[in-house]
């Protein structure tokens, strides 16, 4: 088994308890439905946006609700099942961020909220350049990730679930270096402290392609 289909497997296994568990719940996180307003009102107009890695689609429909035109892909079939459930109206499909091929200036954002940690560290890079390749001049891309050092295999989750995937842990200035390697210009940064007891910081990153 591939690391990218073991990391599948274990999302497939996770998603009914990640849905059951209110993960990704937004109302109880003000600071992130801030930084997700901000980016809809700054892409709104500029053209569609992608949500990759979208789960069971909370963000997607947190964005579509703004007026955004969005749709959401995710590796886990089970997490593509509960986000069409959840909001027949959208368009959700099977994809890795790693095979997405998207076109040149198609989409005025792309969203990558806590689905990136992982991709193997060698790997990221070339994702987030095909993401700056794929924004309209002024595009955003909006990341969202757990902040630290190292990488943190994980045997299970949500509510004791066996998975198998590893969490690799970035710092703040990392992520921004790649961003500006990728070719992208940080337009906010949001640090916010561990949410709750036994979990890191987080940070959400938010760039765009200049023009
Ligand atoms: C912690 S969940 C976050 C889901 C959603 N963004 C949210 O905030 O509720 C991580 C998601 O990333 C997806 N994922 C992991 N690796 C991926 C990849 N290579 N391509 C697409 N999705 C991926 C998982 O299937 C899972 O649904």
């Amino acid at each position: 088994m591939t690391d990218l289909d073991a990391v599948r497997t274990s999302y497939d296994r996770v998603a009914d308890n990640y849905v059951a568990m209110g993960m990704g719940d937004l109302s109880l996180t003000p600071w992130l439905r801030a930084a997700l307003t901000a980016f809809a009102e700054d892409v709104r107009e500029l053209g569609p946006v992608l949500d990759v890695g979208c789960g069971p689609g909370t963000v997607t429909a947190f964005l579509s609700d703004l007026g955004v035109e969005v749709s959401g892909v995710d590796l886990s079939p089970r997490m593509v099942e509960h986000a069409r459930r959840r909001r027949p109206d959208l368009r959700f499909e099977v994809a890795s961020a790693t095979e997405l091929e998207l076109d040149e200036a198609s989409v005025g954002g792309v969203l990558g909220w806590w689905s990136l940690f992982n991709l193997p560290r060698d790997v990221l890079p070339a994702v987030l350049a095909s993401f700056a390749r794929a924004l309209v001049p002024g595009g955003q891309l909006l990341i969202g990730t757990h902040v630290g050092d190292g990488d943190v295999a994980r045997t299970e989750a949500y509510g004791g679930v066996p998975v198998s995937w590893t969490t690799h842990l970035w710092r703040p200035e990392q992520l921004a270096a790649l961003l500006g390697a990728a070719g992208l210009e940080l337009t906010a940064e949001l640090r916010l402290p561990p949410p709750l007891p036994g979990m890191g910081p987080q940070v959400v990153l938010a760039a765009r392609r200049s023009g």
